[in-house]
């Protein structure tokens, strides 16, 4: 179980090594999620419309260890994107993978990138 949520490591875009195409923008739901794989992480993406910004973290809820955060009710919290986790509902930062109540869990968060309509996350490895 610990291997499982060692591989999900935020990356910034300053340490992007591969952009991973995940399909047409098209393609991904707008104000909700999406999950997409790559090698052996699962990656939730969302259109979060609000803002006009797309945000992809891992789709691993780190409460329970469940592969569902890419079902989860998305929004803000006094401006900060989150997702709400659909099982106990757990809000996650799409900014900072921070739990935004307090609790010591925090999730991965990778850039996303869109270019000529394709939807691309950005991975170190
Ligand atoms: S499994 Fe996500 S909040 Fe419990």
């Amino acid at each position: 179980m610990q291997n499982l949520i060692e591989q999900y490591q935020t990356v910034s875009s300053n340490n992007v090594k591969i952009w991973f195409k995940v399909g047409r923008t098209e393609e991904f739901p707008i104000n909700s999620g999406a999950c997409i794989k790559y090698k052996t992480k699962q990656i939730a993406v969302f259109n979060f419309t609000i803002n006009n910004k797309w945000y992809a973290c891992q789709n691993l809820c780190p409460h329970k260890m469940e592969m569902v955060l890419s079902l989860g009710l998305i929004g803000d919290k006094e401006g900060v994107p989150k997702v709400a986790c659909p099982l106990h509902k757990k809000n996650f930062s799409l900014e900072d993978g921070s739990n935004i109540g307090g609790d010591d869990l925090k999730i991965a968060i990778y850039p996303v990138k869109i270019e000529n309509e394709n939807v691309y996350i950005g991975f170190e490895d």
